[in-house]
Formats: C-alpha cells, structure tokens, sequence
C-alpha cells in the first residue's frame, strides 16, 4: 500500500487496511509514522480513536500505550511502567513524499 507521506501529520491517527487485515498508522511527535494492529489487545477497543501521546498512541479504553516497535504498555498514576506484552507492526518505509507500507 502507498500513501503520501501528509496522509498522517504529527499526531494524528489514521486506519489502514493491509490485505484485508486492519491497522492503525499514526505520526508521532518526532515525525516518525508508526503501527499497531488496529483492535487493542486488552479488550478490542478501536485504536483508531486512540490519541498520540509524544510518540506512543494510547488506547482510549484504558490507557495502554503502544509505541510503534512492537511493545505495549501502562503507566499507572504513580509513574511506574508495566509490559503488556507485544504486538505486530507494519513495514514503513518512507521516502520523497511516499509512505510504502507492507505486512511485516
Ligand atoms: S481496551 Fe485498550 S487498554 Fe483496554
């Protein structure tokens, strides 16, 4: 799948369907495009109506957070961070104005 590359500005979420198979793409604050499979692994909530926080985008249904390498996680209100496991991530390649984005 191509796309270009103002398809997803800084801090934004955008759905994408990869063969049939759905993901989210979003823009972290660093200008990196990043992945997740779409449906949250805690309890399926839609993450493309998640939000970016810096470079992660948190799940809207109980704050998970996901940070585009594969890695999932919380953060509870006194700071400390706990693994939630891993996820799958997209090829993103980025090139000239282009995304190129593959199953990984
Ligand atoms: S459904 Fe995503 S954190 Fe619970």
């Amino acid at each position: 799948m191509q796309l270009p590359t103002s398809a997803v500005a800084a801090g934004e979420v955008r759905a994408v369907d990869i063969d049939r198979t759905e993901y989210v793409l979003w823009r972290g604050r660093d200008g990196r495009l990043r992945s997740v499979p779409r449906r949250c692994p805690h309890l399926d909530h839609d993450l493309a109506e998640g939000y970016v926080d810096g470079d992660k985008l948190v799940c809207p249904g109980h704050a998970w957070a996901f940070d585009g390498d594969g890695r999932a996680f919380k953060r509870n209100e006194f700071g400390r961070v706990d693994a939630k496991g891993t996820v799958e991530t997209l090829l993103i390649r980025e090139t000239d104005g282009t995304v190129d984005v593959e199953l990984g």
